[in-house]
This record gives structure tokens, sequence and C-alpha cells, in this order.
């Protein structure tokens, strides 16, 4: 059998992500809360509940897991609605909580990369019109100097914001987030405000720690036009790179946001990413499509013969992980892998997907790509939004009854790349027999 070992640079940082709202439990203040109890917006009428019980205390036991498999990182979120319960009210005693956390990532080994807003929005926002309010980047600001002000002793690497394309189009243009709206001068607005709100959050970071190491988490994804000859398919896929995988990477660049056929100056924005956050999971085949009124004439499907996960959710397109890393190098900041996963129950794909997606990453960093680390999504099975408790992402299985935590393989499986810094043919051959050939042939 050949044998091989893919080395990692010394020091890439190794760990898994979380948020705020799919893991603390019992966010009654925020707007995902209210939104998952109105019938219709959740699959099977899910609610995120008591989550994974990390406000309960469980963030020990799982921080414990993550250091006791030799992650060397964790990527962390604030729930502003608790820090900031109603506009003129801060919670010292909830910032003093986080304080312990992250101070007990620190205690355990781990690098903390603390994110300051993934997805859910205090409901005094949401009801003051959330990110359609001329005055949501003030808000932000406000509440991002609270935050750092409150952890800089323990945190430097900060993202202001989860893939706010994601967040844009999810919850203003196709209406599956809340505010559940369908309204594209709305999408519009709340992207040029996440524009502002990341450029102020950014300038409040570096004036409180200048040492500080702040971006955003973006989501990429791969778009392919099915019939490769056809100018509609390119087009549809070279106006979904443009607005969903560039805009706002390029807009934190170099202050400009380009919209299909205009395009808008905001020069605080200018220069803000001192690393780029790549979320990567999958990628789509597109095509121009006269009946898809609803998505601007545009389909997006996986191929027939794609590797589906158990809810078909995400394909398993590994070299389009590559093609994510070597879209980064454009912005000329190191590159951190902020989230990168899929859906598996039973654990058979996670272990060849973490396997043959960190086989891309290796690749790419030999040829000198600045990746500087590997964030897999995610420690413990969590609450998937509007997709509730029906995909399962964790290394570790959740018994959302009993609060009972199952290792899979994979956690194992990553555990073992973690310690070694490098991927070898022993592990693939341990845990991904199947795909050993493939990986070393000859
Ligand atoms: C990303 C989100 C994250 C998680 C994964 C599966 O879009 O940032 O919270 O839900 O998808």
């Amino acid at each position: 059998m050949a044998e091989a070992t893919f080395h990692f640079p010394r020091g890439f940082l190794w760990g898994t992500g979380t948020s705020s709202h799919q893991v603390e439990g019992n966010n009654t203040n925020n707007n995902w809360w209210g939104w998952e109890q109105e019938e219709g917006n959740i699959l099977n009428g899910h609610t995120s509940g008591p989550a994974c019980d990390w406000w309960g205390g469980r963030w020990r036991e799982d921080l414990d897991r993550a250091a006791e498999s030799d992650h060397n990182a964790h990527r962390l979120s604030i729930e502003w609605s608790r820090v900031q319960p109603s506009p003129d009210h801060w919670d010292e005693s909830v910032l003093d909580r986080y304080r312990e956390i992250v101070r007990g990532l620190s205690e355990r080994g781990m690098t903390p990369i603390v994110t300051l807003h993934h997805f859910s929005d205090p409901l005094w926002l949401a009801e003051i019109g959330g990110w359609e309010n001329p005055s949501v980047s003030e808000y932000f600001t406000a509440y991002t100097k609270r935050v750092v002000d409150g952890l800089k002793e323990y945190a430097n690497y900060w993202i202001t914001i989860n893939e706010p394309n994601v967040f844009a189009t999810n919850g203003y243009l196709l209406g599956i987030f809340p505010p559940g709206k369908r309204n594209l001068p709305s999408t519009i607005n709340v992207m040029t405000n996440l524009v502002r709100a990341h450029a102020g959050a950014y300038h409040a970071i570096h004036s409180i720690q200048p040492t500080s190491r702040v971006g955003a988490a973006h989501n990429y994804r791969g778009f392919v036009p099915f019939r490769s000859w056809s100018p509609f398919d390119r087009a549809a896929a070279s106006l979904l790179s443009s607005q969903f995988n560039n805009f706002f990477p390029r807009a934190f660049t170099d202050g400009v946001l380009r919209f299909p056929t205009w395009f808008k100056r905001i020069q605080a924005a200018k220069g803000t990413q001192d690393f780029l956050g790549i979320n990567y999971y999958t990628r789509d085949m597109v095509a121009f499509n006269l009946l898809k009124t609803n998505s601007l004439f545009i389909r997006r499907f996986y191929k027939p013969d794609d590797e589906l996960s158990d809810n078909k959710f995400i394909a398993n397109t590994s070299q389009f992980m590559f093609t994510a890393l070597k879209w980064g190098t454009q912005f000329d900041v190191p590159i951190i892998i902020t989230e990168n996963g899929v859906e598996n129950l039973n654990d058979q794909l996670r272990r060849k997907y973490l396997i043959q997606h960190l086989h891309q990453v290796w690749r790419a960093v030999n040829f000198n790509f600045p990746v500087k680390g590997y964030f897999h999504w995610t420690l413990v099975d969590n609450f998937e939004w509007e997709r509730g408790w029906t995909q399962r992402f964790g290394l570790w299985e959740l018994d959302l009854h009993t609060q009972a935590r199952q290792k899979r393989p994979s956690a194992d499986l990553f555990a073992e790349i973690c310690r070694q810094n490098c991927l070898s043919s022993d592990v693939v051959a341990q845990f991904a027999p199947e795909i050993y050939k493939e990986m070393f042939p000859g």
C-alpha cells in the first residue's frame, strides 16, 4: 500500500465552530425564538428550546471534549440579545459569563475566535426594523465595543458578522429566516447596512485592541454553469458569483459595493478585513430557466451523480474547497476556513467528506495559499435554523431528550489529524478505507 503524510504548517489552527443561538438554549429575547414559535417557519415544527444547554453550563463539558480531542482553537459567538436585552440596558453578568467561557478556552489551550453576530438579533432591534433600520450600524458598533472591552484580555481574533450574504438573502429575499421578507429593495438596503456595520465594528475593535485581527465569515458556494456553452447559464452563474460570493469581501477590501447595474462607495469599509473567513460546504449547478420567476430565472441544483448528505442539503464536492481557497487569495489576506462540514447521522459520509476536504486544504497550502486554520462545523449536533434538528452536523451526536452526547468516529478521526497536524494514509486506511485507493493511487 502506498504511504503518505500530508503535513500542515506549524501553528495551524484546528477546531470546530458553534454559534450562540444554536447551542446556548433558551434565547427567548431574540428574533429567532419568536420565529420558531410561529407555525410553518421551521421544519417539523422544531424549536431551539434548551439546544445544547451551553447557557445551563454544558459549555464546560463540550469544551473539555474539544480540548481532549487536541483541538487548539474554537470559534464561538456572542448573543447580542443577552448582552443588550433592551436598547438602554447592558447586562454585566452576561459579559461575566462570556468572559468565563472565553477564558475557559484559553485555559484549555484553545485559541478563541469570537463572532459578534451569527444570524440572531435582539427582539428590540427586530421591532424597530432590524437591519433595515438606518441606525443599525451605530447600534451594532456600540454593542461590539462593549463586548470587545469585556473580552479583550482573552480574545484577539474577531468575526464581525457571520455570512452577511446568507443573512441578507435568507431573511430579506427568500423569506426563510426572520423577518421572512421577500423584497429586493429591502435586501439591497440590508446589504448596505451590513457593510456599514462591519466597517463600524472593524474600526471600533481596532481602536480598543490595536493588535486584533478582524474579519468576517463569508459563505462561498461554487456556481457552475450547467451547459457550459450557454451564455445564459454562464451569465446566471456569474451573477450569483458576483452577488453572493464577491459582494461583501470586495466591499471590505476596496469600499465599493457592486450591485448588478450600479455601485456605491462606503469609504469606511475599505481595508476592513485582516483575514478572510471562508465557510465552504458545497457547489451548485446553475441554469437559466424562464419558469423560475421567483429566483431571477435561475435554477440551482445538484448533479444526478453527486453524493448527497442525508437531507440532500449538501453535495460532497471537495474539489470546490480548493476553488474556494484559490478564490480567497485575490483578497490578499490570510485565510481561515471558519466552517466546513456535512449533515450526516450515521457518520459514514462525514469521515469521507472530512478527509477529502482536508486533502484539498492541504493542496492549497502547498500552492502557498495563506490558509491558517480549519474549523469543522460542528462540535455537537445543534439547532440548524429553518431546518431545525433534522440535520446532524456534530462530531458528537446529541440526544435532545437527555442531553447525552455520543462520540461519532469522525471525532476520533479529526482528533488524530489535529494531534499530528497532518493527514496520513494510516488515518485514511483506518477511518475511510473506501477512498484509500483514490487518494493514494499506486
Ligand atoms: C452555515 C451557518 C451555520 C450552520 C451551517 C450548517 O450557513 O453559518 O450556523 O447552520 O451553515
